[in-house]
């Protein structure tokens, strides 16, 4: 029956195929789409519907003709693994550039270009990029459709596999279109691998698996609301609502409109005694987001529920309160390391449903990765298609391969994660790798010092776990890829909506995980026992712990920090909380010439948070 259907329906274009509208009664919309395609020169122009069968169809399409092989249902029904080229497998930051009007306004920490010059460089990368292929109109929600804190996007692409991975990543389809004829104001994002598969002559080449382009462009334009990207089909270059838009452009619509977005996870704590409190936290990529938005709470009693694992808005709500949603609808989380040890939530929720980039192929048609099991598989095929044993002396899987699947899917996602309303924050963790110095968990005296603690953020590069202050990568706020505008803005408008928030504002903590002891191991062991730091941060918004008052910030009082059952030595947790007066001076130094790369611009409240750091430090 099934074949009938197709046989039916598939002759002329796509669009029947899909049985997808063929444009929108919204004329800047429907004028946006043409002038592209007059641009780009595509085959076809299909909208895309957001359906189950869309999706299915593209995917068979896209087995078909090699780009993804689909995993043994049996295992992994629904599911499929796609192989990028070996030089298109992470974020571009040398060629990502935020275009607005002003240098100063892009600040010294993102790579800017003229507005109009960087127009005409895509104009010529663009013009006849899409000959031969399809593009495809995908409309897609940012939040749940119409929620108050919720935005709109359309991304233009002419890659299947975005269209698929936004299916997961976003609410994806035809009911957007409806709001955006109904007037909700939209961003506009434009995507291309830069493959066309027929020349200006009209000399048609063959495709490949994997198509990209070696130049790239990942552009914001800030003010225009509006995002190029062109030669990658990487997800975070190529999945445009996600850091382009999630972060990049909105964090200018929020800086514009009195809201953040933020590089965050979000979840939902809720005590023995049945309080729930909710958490957003900020940490550099690869330093734990998704782990502790799916952590299994080793303390009796408590519960951590997952709302988000790397994006969150936040906006004040009417009554004074920072309410936050998760803008997307799945979660992009990185493969390698992801375990039955570290994070078996995760490892349960790619049960299937799931579109794998990178990792390795097991004989029996599954998927593995280096530290999914202990002991790898006898063969595999690795990422790049290679025959591999244990024996090889090389990874499996690339290290940033990824997997993308349903939120929905997870086992401890909360009931509360789609409300349109969001949740109220109760408190804001910022964190970073640090072999030394910052304690595992200190609280801010107030917002202002909270903004500090956030605007120092970094993490040591490799191997200083000297107890020196070695050279520190600076990630404020975690968004140091991600902010769209001058990270010193950033930091003034934070100030800005505390001030607004007022005796309302969630408290505001620094943790960190990643200590390390002389003998440069781990001083705490992480993972699930970081519910430990949660109870203690609850209980400090609960007003029922006590903290003692240090230069850096307020610790836990002896005895408050809830060590039943654990395995840690009295010298590891005087290590863990140590404060060395000496070494905190240098990096206050270290934080002053960070601070004096952005001039003075960066707002009087921080110098003034730096100076009573040093001076508590001093005396
Ligand atoms: P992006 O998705 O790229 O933004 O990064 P992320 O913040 O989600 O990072 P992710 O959760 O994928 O980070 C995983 C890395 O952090 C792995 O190397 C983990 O082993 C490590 N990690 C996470 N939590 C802990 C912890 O509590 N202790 C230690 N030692 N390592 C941890
Ligand atoms: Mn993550
Ligand atoms: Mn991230």
């Amino acid at each position: 029956v099934r074949s009938d259907i197709r046989a039916h329906a598939a002759p002329t274009t796509p669009t029947v195929v899909y049985g997808a509208p063929t444009g929108t009664t919204d004329p800047a919309l429907q004028a946006w789409v043409d002038e592209i395609a007059r641009l780009t020169r595509p085959d076809v122009v299909v909208w895309c519907t957001g359906t189950a069968q869309e999706a299915d169809v593209l995917s068979k399409q896209l087995v078909a003709e090699g780009k993804l092989i689909r995993l043994n249902p049996e295992w992994r029904p629904n599911s499929f693994l796609a192989r990028t080229s070996p030089s298109d497998v992470a974020r571009v930051e040398d060629r990502t550039f935020i275009c607005s009007t002003h240098r100063d306004d892009a600040g010294p920490t993102n790579n800017w270009a003229e507005p109009t010059e960087m127009r005409a460089e895509l104009n010529a990368a663009f013009a006849g990029s899409m000959r031969g292929r399809t593009m495809y109109v995908v409309p897609f929600s940012m939040g749940p459709l119409g929620g108050p804190i919720s935005q709109l996007g359309v991304e233009i692409t002419d890659s299947p596999y975005v269209v698929l991975n936004l299916g997961i990543m976003t609410r994806m389809g035809t009911n957007v279109l409806r709001l955006i004829e109904a007037g909700t104001p939209w961003v506009r994002t434009v995507h291309s691998v830069g493959f066309p598969l027929v020349d200006a002559e009209g000399v048609r080449r063959a495709d490949v698996t994997w198509p990209s382009n070696d130049t790239k462009y990942i552009v914001q334009f800030p003010e225009d609301r509006e995002v190029w990207s062109f030669g990658s089909g990487y997800g975070g270059n190529a999945l445009l609502s996600k850091k382009s838009f999630a972060l990049r452009i909105a964090s200018v619509m929020a800086r514009d409109e009195g809201w953040l977005a933020e590089h965050m996870l979000l979840i939902k704590v809720t005590s023995p005694e049945g309080g729930s409190y909710h958490v957003a936290a900020a940490f550099p990529s690869a330093c734990g987001k998704t782990n502790l938005s799916m952590l299994k709470p080793t303390v009796p009693g408590w519960s951590v529920e997952t709302i988000g694992d790397d994006i969150a808005w936040l906006r004040p709500g009417d009554d004074g309160r920072l309410w936050a949603i998760n803008p997307e609808a799945g979660f992009f989380g990185v493969a390698p390391g992801t375990g039955e040890s570290t994070n078996p939530t995760a490892v349960q929720t790619v049960w299937g449903n799931t579109i794998f980039t990178n990792v390795a192929l097991r004989d029996d048609g599954d998927v593995w990765w280096e530290g999914l099991t202990d002991t790898p598989p006898a063969h595999l095929t690795d990422w790049e298609g290679n025959s591999w044993t244990p024996d090889s002396n090389r990874p499996a899987a690339h290290p940033n391969s990824r997997f993308t699947v349903p939120a929905a899917q997870c086992p401890s996602i909360a009931d509360s994660w789609e409300d349109i309303g969001g949740v109220p924050i109760d408190a804001i963790l910022f964190g970073g790798r640090r072999a030394t110095n910052v304690p595992l968990v200190a609280e801010a005296r107030s917002w202002k010092h909270g903004v500090f603690m956030g605007a120092t953020i970094s993490s040591e590069k490799t191997a200083a776990a000297e107890g020196t202050v070695g050279e520190l990568r600076r990630d404020p706020f975690a968004m140091l890829p991600f902010c769209g505008y001058n990270m010193a803005d950033y930091w003034a408008h934070w100030l800005r909506v505390g001030r607004g928030l007022g005796t309302q504002a969630p408290a505001v903590f620094q943790v960190n995980w990643f200590r390390k002891g002389d003998d440069g191991s781990f001083l705490w062991p992480g993972f699930g026992e970081n519910s430990r730091v949660l109870e203690w941060i609850i209980r400090r918004v609960e007003g029922a712990a006590d903290a003692v008052d240090t230069p850096i910030g307020l610790l836990p009082v002896e005895g408050a920090l809830n060590l039943d059952g654990l395995d840690v030595s009295p010298d590891a947790l005087e290590q863990l909380f140590r404060i060395d007066p000496a070494s905190w001076l240098a990096e206050c130094d270290l934080t002053e010439e960070f601070f004096a790369r952005f001039g003075s611009r960066v707002p009087p409240a921080l110098h003034a948070e730096l100076a009573s750091v040093r001076y508590h430090l001093a005396h």
